[in-house]
């Protein structure tokens, strides 16, 4: 196996980068945006870099924002899809890692298991990025810290309340909770709950709140996701049954806090998880937390391959 580059380091979890070095990341995000929306451009900060971009799954955000991230700050990226790459044939990750880390400067990886990003990582050279696999999606909190930073300022202590499926973006928030310092409280139907360990491990920070309307209450941020993640669809029919009590309407949302905000990764699906009064209503934040992805991991790419800017 390849010895990692000295100082190489990975995003593949929240844990992976310290409370500080997250705030750092999230505080540059929005002076990148900032600077952008001022007509200031950065198109030297990672000039000749190339981003590897390997996609099992579908993407538009994440691929959107890292391609146009890598342009705007004077890189490249290379989007490979398993259709595309030796490693859909067949060649194992290990090679397919150590040969193209050998050629790019940082890798960025949507995969289903969460072991394949913790393979490439250990026999890759340079910076590995998770773009989401069926265990957590990391990009997007810090997508979402940026969002809720620019609206209401430092979210330590404040109450999060997670709507739905115990899944990839609700195992996020786990990880959040305790980085970020707020208290989340998930509402999800029996049978649907985030891993027992992780939840366990988090502690006091996070707990199982089964009635959605008691779970929101005086909630500063409501989130929710897809009750159908990529890779469950043969399993729709049971899992819309069972989260139906779970939509976020508008009435649930008034059970909580007075200016609550209300977060989706999206894709979101109308009359399902939310309704669209609640997704294109004045709570939403929705939009501007979508474009915060391409922001935050502008932010991410420097730090990984510049180290800390102050
Ligand atoms: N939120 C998110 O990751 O969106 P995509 O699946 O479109 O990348
Ligand atoms: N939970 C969703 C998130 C999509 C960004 C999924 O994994 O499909």
């Amino acid at each position: 196996m390849l010895k990692p580059t000295p100082g190489t380091r990975h995003f593949l979890s929240l844990f992976d980068l310290n409370r500080t070095e997250l705030q750092t990341i999230i505080r540059r995000a929005n002076e990148l945006k900032a600077q952008q929306q001022a007509g200031h451009t950065h198109t030297t900060l990672l000039t000749g870099k190339v981003l590897a971009m390997l996609f099992d799954k579908a993407s538009t955000r994440t691929r959107v924002s890292f391609e146009t991230g890598m342009a705007q700050l004077g890189g490249s990226a290379l989007f490979l899809s398993p259709r595309d790459i030796q490693l859909g044939r067949g060649e194992s990750l290990a090679d397919s890692a150590r040969v193209i880390s050998s050629m790019v400067d940082i890798v960025m990886i949507r995969t289903f298991e969460h072991a394949r990003v913790r393979t490439f990582a250990q026999h890759s050279q340079v910076p590995v990025i998770n773009g989401l696999t069926d265990w957590n999606h990391p990009c997007q909190l810090l997508a979402d810290m940026q969002t809720y930073a620019a609206h209401r300022g430092d979210i330590a202590g404040r109450i999060v309340t997670w709507i739905g499926d115990g899944n990839n973006m609700c195992h996020t928030y786990i990880e959040a909770a305790q980085q970020f310092g707020f208290q989340l409280r998930i509402a999800c139907p029996a049978g649907y709950e985030p891993d027992t360990e992780l939840l366990q491990s988090a502690g006091t920070s996070c707990q199982i709140v089964r009635n959605p309307q008691q779970a929101v209450v005086n909630a500063d941020l409501v989130v929710t996701d897809t009750w159908v993640s990529m890779g469950q669809e043969n399993t729709k029919t049971e899992r819309q049954a069972a989260f139906t009590p779970y939509k976020v309407t508008p009435a649930l949302l008034a059970e909580a806090a007075p200016d609550v905000l209300f977060m989706h990764c999206l894709p979101a699906y109308r009359g399902l998880e939310v309704s669209a009064e609640v997704l294109d209503g004045p709570h939403s934040v929705v939009w501007e937390e979508a474009e915060n992805r391409l922001h935050a991991q502008k932010a991410l790419l420097e730090f990984l391959l510049c180290g800390e800017q102050t």
